[in-house]
């Protein structure tokens, strides 16, 4: 099976925006960015084969697989497929390669597995976007409240724990990326944990699902209470990767944005519930099929949004509503709680003519305004994706650096919006 980060796009490459276009047409999504990533660590916990598919042709996969890999997980990946296995049939190594670590945020979650295991994890400290403190407290305290010694050195952690026992936990902030970890953790652990304010975000449920059809037993899916009863192994697994709601939510933006008209397909509308809500209160016309959607504009109004904790709205459409509230008539309000610095991205659209004042974690945006086109840079994955939304209602050219941010977390962007009918290309950076 061909190893496919060799068709990625170069990252040193920029997007050309030309605005205009009202996209009209259909588009086929991936499977979830913050689903397939954890899916491919809890591969570290089963004795079989994990056979994943709707794996995102993006370039967080071969960098995740590349961690696995450093931990002795056999990994084939086809990405032109979205396929791959993972088999950690021996106990895999310990010490996860600092390098492919550092370069991806989602690498954090190897430890608990690791830890559930092996008994043992060295870990550098990961990497990612750059939006906010991005601690890991809560995972390191649920972990030692299962009984993990915890050693914090400057750049790495390392947790040790001869035998994982259940335990009552009860996370200050439901954590994505904490509940995660304790959970694939408590799957061998001994005994019953209860993990309470428990993130509940559709990615999270999709992890609980497929560690239940290895063989795991924990109950209250879906809800802040999860019960996990620790079991002697995992077996091997076949699964399909949730698809991804921001992926959808970015393309319904797009379409509302753009005045256009789109059919988006494999998506489950029921995991937006919370967007749809404030894309309609905007004005938005949105048709729910069972695995679709269908995005039409409609006289934009201004709307308060407010990030939270899934089912909140979630802070990865933040950007993106940001750019379709600026289009929209009179004040709208956005309020950030879940990372400090998601509003870094404001300063980018700013430059193109929007009209938002900052206050702490409120945001001010004053509706309706023409943007102009101009080179802005792609901050994190989101603010690259909004940033190349601006550019699609700009006047004139938006260039959009620092693409390997829309890279990691979008798959087919450019084509896909080209297939919309948006004016945009990939092109060197030299060239633009
Ligand atoms: C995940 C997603 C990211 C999304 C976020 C919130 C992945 C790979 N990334 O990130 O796209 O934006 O959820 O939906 O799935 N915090 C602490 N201590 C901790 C853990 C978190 O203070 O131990 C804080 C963080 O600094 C942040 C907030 O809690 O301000 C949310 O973090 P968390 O929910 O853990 O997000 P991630 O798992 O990092």
């Amino acid at each position: 099976m061909p190893e496919s980060s060799a068709n990625l796009p170069s990252p040193e490459d920029v997007f050309r925006v030309r605005g205009g276009e009202p996209l009209r047409g259909t588009v086929h999504l991936s499977g979830a960015k913050n689903s397939a990533l954890k899916l491919m660590a809890a591969s570290l916990l089963c004795e079989g084969e994990v056979d994943l598919s709707y794996i995102p042709r993006i370039g967080d996969v071969p960098v995740m697989a590349d961690v696995l890999r450093g931990l002795g997980v056999e990994v084939e990946l086809d990405l032109a497929r979205e396929h791959g296995r993972f088999r950690a049939v021996d106990e895999p190594s310990w010490h996860a390669p600092a390098d492919a670590v550092t370069r991806i945020r989602a690498s954090i979650s190897c430890l608990g597995p690791l830890v559930g295991r092996t008994g043992r994890a060295r870990l550098a400290l990961p990497g990612g976007d750059r939006i906010g403190a991005r601690s890991i407290d809560l995972h390191l305290q649920g972990l030692a409240a299962m009984g993990a010694t915890i050693i914090q050195r400057t750049e790495e952690v390392e947790v040790i724990a001869k035998e994982l026992t259940g335990a009552m936990i009860t996370l200050d902030f439901p954590s994505v990326g904490a509940t995660e970890n304790l959970v694939m953790a408590a799957t061998r652990a001994r005994g019953t944990t209860v993990l309470d304010n428990a993130a509940r975000e559709p990615e999270i449920q999709d992890l609980c699902r497929m560690l239940v059809a290895m063989g795991a037993t924990i109950e209250g899916i879906g809800s802040p209470t999860l019960e996990i009863e620790g079991v002697d192994g995992l077996g091997s697994v076949t699964w399909e990767t949730c698809p991804d709601r921001i992926e959808a939510g970015t393309y319904a933006v797009a379409a509302a944005l753009t005045g256009g008209d789109v059919v988006i397909e494999r998506v489950r509308p029921a995991d937006l519930t919370m967007p749809l809500i404030k894309l309609r209160a905007a004005g938005v016309v949105v048709d729910e099929g069972a695995d679709s959607l269908r995005v039409k504009a409609g006289d934009l109004q201004a709307v308060d949004v407010v990030t939270l904790p899934y089912p909140g709205f979630p802070t990865d459409l933040q950007p993106q509503m940001m750019v379709l509230l600026t289009r929209a008539m009179g004040t709208s309000r956005c309020t950030e709680n879940v990372f400090e610095s998601r509003f870094s991205f404001v300063a980018e659209l700013a430059r193109m003519g929007a009209d938002v004042e900052i206050d702490g974690h409120h945001a001010w945006i004053r509706g309706p305004v023409r943007m102009h086109g101009t080179t802005l840079s792609g901050l994190d994955v989101r603010a690259g994706a909004a940033g190349t939304l601006a550019g699609l209602v700009a006047d004139g050219e938006t260039i959009v650096r620092d693409v390997h941010h829309v890279d990691r977390g979008y798959a087919d962007f450019i084509p896909r919006l080209q297939s919309l009918g948006a004016d945009v290309e990939r092109v060197s950076d030299a060239d633009a």
